[in-house]
């Protein structure tokens, strides 16, 4: 069976094809009750990890753990080799994702998979390429790799296709997940899709609430965090998880335990009024960072609405203070947490009729070395509007006569840029690139390579060869580049994720 699987930071989520219906696969936890997704939680028991419900209810027991792998993946600075201690444990972050993959892979229904998966539409090339590194290497073939944003898309389009009309084609995802909030503007003309644009804030999600409202329920009581152990925060936190989950639109009250000494717990009753009033500011963030794609909504005919996924748009609070903003288009998925997998799954299906043509949503450019070493440049090579491709790969060409001996080249993915070029905000570093132009250093070496040019100094050189740079992308996004030196036929291939 045909899936997709919305690996999320609090809970992973997984719908599957089945003809023509996308039902949310259910997973037991320890007790045996089913539960509508997988806790993205990874723990150290016993001498081994243990993942999903085993890992929450080792959590709960006081085992190390982690519960926060894709914040890390979605971290600027994290790269294949970045580790990360679970107790006394120092592990590959890489590894750890592998390892939680794979006991999904083992808690699915036998032949589960192939897959679509997802990642945020701001995640840096790094996280995209561990993503679906380790999705491989647990074990599932990954058919396509979507931005979460316009996974939504095509469960809004799917189940609401009279919302959009020959002039209403375009529909703002308003995504409010548990560790991250994403807002896109998704183009749908017929079946099709495009992400035009997409804001997101990799600090912002449902466990904020959680904490907000411990805040208040500790503040009721009349005590402070300082005087919980570890171990009693968890278990606030958790419970405080609970009651705002069991929030409706009419509830007044909400009941929290708070932990105590004696190892049992102290019902403390806050009015829902006071976590709203200490919520709101979370919303209005969301909101703000909304402003750049719908600042003009009430003007732009061609939105046809806004629609609210992600767990988090579950809270009653999320829909009330987005329609004060925006009034009636706004609409809530029925499924909201489980509304991005359900795209992935109709992304998966072939007969389901859409396509998709992503956008990267940073850009993607190189820093050269210039006059003679003293300097950088950068060059853009793929602004953040540029499109992904559906399947295979389209191409960016690059000539010119070189002027030194060697090409040093840093890759980095940026959020935007300046009027005069230059990178700003967010930087990655992807990739370096050595490149011998002088045929003197062209040698066969292959890995070694790298290591012997970088000794060399870098010269100006008159007369250089004719350089042909190719970059390719493929349909999860990720670019290669081949340089060749056009005079003498030496080229060699660089893939710029690892
Ligand atoms: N009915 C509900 N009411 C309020 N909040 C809810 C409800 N159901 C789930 N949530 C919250 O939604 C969040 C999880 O949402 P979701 O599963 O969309 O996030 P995720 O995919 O794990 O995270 P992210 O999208 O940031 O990677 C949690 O904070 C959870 O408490
Ligand atoms: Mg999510």
């Amino acid at each position: 069976m045909l899936i997709g699987i919305d690996f999320g930071t609090t809970r992973t989520i997984v719908a599957g094809v089945d003809r023509g219906n996308y039902p949310v696969l259910t997973f037991l936890d320890t007790d045996g009750d089913a539960h509508e997704h997988f806790p993205s939680v990874v723990a150290w028991e016993d001498g081994r990890l243990v993942h999903g419900f085993e890992a929450l209810a080792a959590a709960r027991a006081g085992a190390p753990h982690l519960r926060s792998i894709k914040r890390l993946l979605g971290e600027p600075t994290t790269h294949p080799g970045t580790t990360v201690r679970i107790g006394e444990q120092e592990l590959l972050l890489a590894d750890v994702l592998t390892g939680y993959l794979g006991a999904l892979r083992e808690a699915l229904p036998e032949g589960a998979g192939p897959a679509a998966v997802s990642v945020p539409a701001h995640a840096h090339g790094a996280q995209r390429f561990m993503t679906l590194e380790a999705f491989r290497r647990a074990g599932f073939e990954v058919v396509a790799m979507l931005n979460e944003p316009s996974a939504a898309g095509f469960e809004f389009t799917h189940r609401q296709p009279r919302s959009l009309s020959a002039r209403r084609t375009r529909v703002v995802v308003y995504d409010l997940g548990g560790g991250t909030f994403d807002t896109s503007l998704v183009q749908a003309d017929g079946t099709s899709h495009a992400v035009l644009g997409s804001v997101g804030v990799n600090r912002l999600g449902g466990d904020d609430f959680d904490e907000v409202l411990a805040d208040v329920v500790l503040e009721a009581a009349g005590r402070t965090r300082a005087q919980l152990t570890g171990p009693q925060r968890d278990r606030l936190l958790d419970d405080c998880r609970e009651a705002k989950e069991r929030l409706t639109p009419q509830t007044r009250r909400m009941v929290v335990e708070l932990p105590t000494a004696d190892g049992a717990g102290e019902p403390v009753v806050v009015a829902v009024d006071a976590f709203y009033s200490a919520a709101s500011d979370l919303v209005a963030r969301s909101v703000s960072a909304m402003e750049p794609l719908v600042g003009s909504l009430d003007k732009d005919s061609t939105v046809a609405g806004i629609y609210l996924v992600g767990g988090g748009s579950g809270l009653p609070l999320v829909p009330r203070m987005i329609r004060e903003r925006f009034g009636r288009r706004v609409h809530r998925s029925p499924y909201p947490a489980a509304s991005t997998a359900i795209g992935l799954a109709i992304a998966a299906d072939p007969d389901s009729g859409f396509t998709v043509s992503d956008r990267l949503s940073r850009g993607f450019g190189v820093f050269r070395e210039r006059d003679a070493g003293a300097g950088v440049a950068f060059d853009p090579i793929l602004t953040r509007e540029h499109p992904i491709p559906e399947h295979g790969e389209i191409v960016v060409t690059r000539r010119y006569v070189a002027a030194h001996n060697l090409g040093w080249f840093r890759y980095v993915e940026h959020t935007s840029v300046d009027a005069v070029g230059e990178p700003r905000g967010d930087l990655v570093p992807y990739a370096e690139v050595i490149f011998p132009f002088d045929p003197a250093l062209q040698g066969s070496d292959g890995a070694e390579e790298t290591e012997r040019l970088a000794a060399v100094p870098v010269e100006r050189r008159a007369g250089g060869p004719l350089v042909e740079e190719t970059y390719t992308i493929d349909a999860a996004g990720i670019v290669s580049v081949r340089i060749a030196d056009l005079t003498t036929g030496y080229a060699r291939e660089y893939g710029l994720g690892r």
